[in-house]
């Protein structure tokens, strides 16, 4: 089966419709996703805290994330797999087009995704005229939030609102296939959707984007850290797991598990044969 590209993106957008993406880092989570027909999925930087512990996104690089940009796009068939660029891996041209082209030609990946405005639309450029399909990411932005204690909404004075439509025309004039919008105003994530003509994915930013991605734990409820209030949790897979692991663990302590159906019986030679073994 063909896999879906960015030009389904787009289709969608024309169409006046919505898409859902997720990101996903692994097998489990990666054929979740496609099972419920979701058709994009972005390996994330936020793999670095929701699958490896770390405080940060920019504690994961180039070699994290294609080992699990590759996982994800050999545990699906047709979803479009993105490749997030992680910390310092597009800063000019050349580092930018080596590690796309690690994505691509080595992952697997669809596409990638980088974050920022008019700073990154040269590099979104050469990407696109090298035949990459490039999603910029504004608004929150994780990688440049070190100066910053927690994610903070971005866009809620005038001069700051024009400046993220002016990021985002730049990178639609690169030549970006979609723009993530992270944590705005939604009426200010709406006006640039509708000043556009490529598609916008939100997060946190409202309902007049084109689509939607969330990070899957915050949607399943996976990890015990609050998720955050925009991802709207949709059940809470973290606490069925520990009740299903604690009723297992009871049930080795008290010898209840395993039973013969979870054995290998012998056949009645190897009971003769254990029969006769040395005291
Ligand atoms: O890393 C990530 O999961 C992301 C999404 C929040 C868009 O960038």
């Amino acid at each position: 089966m063909a896999r879906h590209t960015v030009a389904d993106m787009r289709a969608v957008h024309a169409a006046g419709a919505h898409f859902a993406a997720v990101t996903a880092w692994d097998r489990p989570t990666a054929e979740f996703a496609e099972a419920a027909g979701i058709h994009f999925i972005l390996v994330g930087d936020s793999l670095a805290q929701v699958a490896l512990g770390h405080e940060s996104t920019v504690r994961v690089g180039m070699n994290e994330m294609l080992h699990h940009t590759a996982a994800v796009v050999r545990s699906t068939s047709s979803a479009l797999v993105i490749g997030d660029m992680p910390f310092l891996s597009y800063v000019d041209v050349p580092t930018a087009a080596e590690n796309a082209a690690r994505f691509i030609r080595d992952a697997g990946a669809g596409a990638v995704k980088l974050e920022g405005g008019v700073a990154v639309a040269p590099v979104v450029a050469a990407l696109v005229r090298g035949g990459v399909p490039v999603i910029g990411h504004i608004g929150f932005t994780p990688q440049s939030s070190l100066n910053e204690s927690k994610p903070r909404a971005k866009g809620r004075l005038p001069e700051a609102a024009a400046a993220l439509l002016e990021d985002a025309m730049a990178l639609q004039d690169a030549g970006a296939s979609a723009i993530v919008i992270e944590l705005v105003p939604q009426e200010l994530a709406a006006a640039i959707t509708g000043r556009l003509t490529i598609p916008t994915i939100g997060i946190g930013a409202g309902g007049g984007c084109t689509g939607q991605i969330q990070v899957l734990p915050d949607l399943l409820g996976l990890l015990g850290a609050t998720a955050p209030r925009h991802a709207g949790r949709i059940t809470n897979l973290r606490d069925e797991a520990i009740a299903a692991l604690t009723t297992w663990r009871t049930s080795v302590e008290s010898g209840d598990f395993p039973t013969a159906a979870q054995g290998i019986a012998a056949d009645a030679t190897l009971i003769a044969a254990l029969n006769e073994l040395p005291r």
